[in-house]
């Protein structure tokens, strides 16, 4: 055979080869998911819906996921849970886009910014497609509901529960998972409106660790270096808490700083035990799940659902006030 021809036929199977493997680890990569058309959906379900996470194997979605299936189950819904590897706005609109296209019967995502998630939103919206924000609202679309925590009021109590641990007194750094993420800031707002009503509290950093633990630890250890007069942390998210503890167990200060952190999972509950988280505010997760299916189900039925549908809080302790060792 033509050597020529022979070059060709090897250099086109490559190509073809390595753009096949390229697509397969991308999709991968993104866990796009959305794997069922709408025809075959209707042969086995009375309905089709997505729920669309921050991060496909993060321990607090795999929690809304949970209560999301049992819902799921008690209403003969077809349930697809699809979700960007690591957090990422992009991805994440792009998988409301592609189940918009998969022509779904209804979708629960979180609204985490207001410019990216606004017009994908209205969009499903516009296609007869009803969305309903779960964990982080976005007042300003035309969701159909919210299921999840008031963030605001969540992040005031946070900081009443700093504020009455230090008796006023500290030196604060934040972590916040995604700075410019609606839940988070509403966190860090509720905790500095309160705050500011102490003048001996003062925040003295804040650093974002892209919702990661390992990124948190290393904002810490960063922050721990450039501000040795911090005595308290305040985590945002769920594996904010976990990141800072490690960090300021490492440094061997655990004694010297209180960490204030959010979300009740194992390793967060573990740490509060050992007194090395002092407080955590937990939230609903697997109810903002299970709520968000029943009420998309409603919905289609024509029921009438509330607007808002807070989800409830509570401050978690190993020790209360006033039982701190001197
Ligand atoms: C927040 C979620 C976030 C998660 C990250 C939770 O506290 O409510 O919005 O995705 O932490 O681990």
């Amino acid at each position: 055979m033509n050597k020529n021809l022979v070059f060709y036929i090897v250099l086109s199977v490559c190509i073809v080869v390595s753009f096949g493997f390229t697509c397969f680890y991308f999709m991968k990569a993104l866990n796009y998911t959305v794997t069922v058309t709408a025809e075959q959906a209707k042969l086995s379900h009375d309905y089709h819906f997505v729920l669309i996470g921050q991060e496909f194997d993060n321990p607090y979605h795999k929690k809304v996921l949970e209560g999301a299936q049992t819902a799921a189950k008690e209403h003969d819904v077809l349930l697809e849970f699809i979700g960007p590897k690591q957090t990422n706005i992009d991805e994440h609109t792009k998988l409301i886009e592609m189940a918009i296209a998969a022509r779904v019967d209804g979708i629960l995502t979180q609204g985490l910014t207001n410019r990216e998630f606004k017009p994908v939103i209205d969009k499903a919206i516009s296609k007869g497609i009803p969305v309903i924000t779960i964990d982080t609202d976005l007042e300003d679309s035309r969701r159909v509901a919210y299921v999840g925590t008031n963030n605001y009021e969540a992040g005031k109590q946070m900081g009443e529960a700093l504020a009455e641990a230090t008796n006023g007194e500290a030196k604060v750094a934040i972590v916040t998972g995604i700075l410019y993420a609606n839940n988070l800031m509403e966190r860090v707002q509720g905790f500095l409106d309160v705050i500011e009503n102490y003048p001996d509290i003062e925040v003295v950093a804040m650093e974002s660790s892209n919702i990661s633990q390992i990124q948190a630890a290393e904002k810490t250890y960063q922050m721990l270096r450039n501000h040795p007069e911090v005595t308290a942390f305040f985590g945002t998210s769920a594996l904010d808490g976990i990141g800072i503890a490690q960090a300021v167990t490492k440094a061997n200060l655990q004694e010297d700083i209180l960490i204030f952190a959010f979300d009740d999972l194992e390793e967060t509950m573990e740490l509060v035990e050992q007194e090395k988280i002092f407080a955590t505010l937990k939230q609903e997760p697997y109810e903002m799940g299970y709520q968000g299916v029943s009420l998309l189900v409603q919905t289609m039925k024509g029921q009438p659902i509330p607007k808002i549908n807070y989800t409830s809080l509570e401050v978690l302790y190993k020790k209360r006030v006033g039982e701190i060792d001197e």
